[in-house]
């Protein structure tokens, strides 16, 4: 018997999510020590995890024969003051993946449909399939969201927009007024889902006031994330910020335990500090420019980015891709689901990172 008859078709024609490949994985591969391998593959944070953080990581390790706060108090708290909102408006997920995969149990099903713009973040189409949703793709203007032609997409059925600012893989961003008055378009039975995972890697004059707009539009969900920015993508924790009914019927489809305790202590810390993001930021400033000149030398074009991250075109990018990994560099090819076959996404290392990216794909190029 084929088992993969028993689930349903829009399960199995699903194309599984592709991870950056793992340090330790390409180490085996090459029989490369694992201290020299640089990895920029999945818009990770150079900086590690601040000291303040550390030592809540510490401090949380006694508890852990115990099931965490299934509630996230403590989180919630420090949340909902950082936003002036209620503890009912926060859902808490395991990683922000986690949040969007609960907008999708609690929204969609079958006969239901879902907008998002091509080259938008892999998970939209994932977890709208998984429900056995209908995908609306609305084509990309300049690789980003086209607001206007995905607002006319939304129909009948229509009951999540997700929309990435800035968007992953593409690095673009959509500016505050129009996201504004994209907002206002949307029919309330639509739920918006602003997903801000790079959030804190914007200039603070880009960043939408998307959390003041929820008083007034109850179909938004904001979505933000302790992966990048904050370092902690390895802990898992990220969460949505929504009018409290929305928030209540994400929670119901949520695991009760779904974000461990070291991760709640973690967050709560790393809130806190915000000179650790404060660096984060221009760190991650300064590495851009780096590498964006270093393309620039090699006569390459790149989207320019608002994240951790950037893309740059470098033409057959899968072949690229594999020279770089045998120089013991790993980024991230973005064809396939993204449908960017001539780039490669490379996430914003250190100095020194960046200088061994740029030298591995000098050398790629001419190979
Ligand atoms: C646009 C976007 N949203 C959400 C996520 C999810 O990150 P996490 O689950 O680590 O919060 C990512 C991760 O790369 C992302 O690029």
């Amino acid at each position: 018997m084929d088992l993969s008859e028993l689930s349903p078709a829009y399960v199995r024609s699903i194309a599984p999510y592709q991870p950056g490949k793992p340090i330790s994985e390409l180490a085996r591969e090459l029989g490369l020590d694992e201290r020299r391998i640089v990895k920029l593959a999945s818009n990770e944070n150079p900086r590690g995890v601040g000291p303040r953080t550390r030592a809540a990581i510490e401090g949380a390790l006694g508890d852990i024969a115990r099931y965490p706060d299934g509630n996230g108090y403590e989180l919630k708290l420090a949340l909902s003051k950082r936003y002036g909102a209620e503890m009912t408006q926060i859902v808490l997920g395991n990683g922000s993946n986690d949040v969007l995969e609960l907008v999708a149990l609690a929204f969609l099903e079958p006969g239901r449909s879902a907008v998002y713009s091509q080259h938008a973040f892999a998970v939209y189409p994932l977890a709208t399939q998984a429900r056995g949703a209908r995908s609306i793709v609305v084509p990309a203007r300049d690789y980003g969201h086209d607001l206007e032609v995905m607002a006319d997409a939304v129909d009948e059925d229509t009951r999540v927009v997700w929309i990435a600012n800035p968007n992953n893989p593409t690095g673009t961003m959509v500016p505050p007024e129009r996201l504004e008055a994209f907002v206002r378009r949307v029919p309330e039975r639509a739920i918006i889902v602003i997903d801000e995972a790079y959030n804190e890697y914007l200039h603070a004059n880009l960043r939408a006031a998307t959390v003041s707009w929820l008083k007034r539009h109850p179909n938004l969900i904001v979505t933000r994330t302790f992966s990048k920015a904050y370092g902690l993508a390895g802990l898992r924790v990220g969460y949505a910020l929504a009018h409290p009914s929305v928030a209540d019927l994400m929670n119901r489809v949520r695991q009760p335990f779904n974000v461990n305790g070291i991760a709640l202590a973690a967050a709560v810390a790393a809130l806190d500090d915000m000179e650790f993001v404060a660096r984060s930021y221009a760190d991650n400033l300064q590495g851009m420019r780096q590498i964006e000149e270093g393309a620039r030398a090699l006569g390459l074009e790149w989207i320019p980015s608002y994240g951790n991250f950037i893309t740059i075109r470098v033409g057959r990018a899968s072949e690229i891709y594999k020279r770089l990994l045998r120089r013991g560099v790993i980024v991230r090819p973005v064809g396939g689901g993204y449908q960017l076959p001539e780039h490669l996404r490379v996430t914003i290392g250190t100095a020194d990172e960046n200088e061994r990216f740029l030298a591995a794909l000098a050398a790629s190029v001419r190979e």
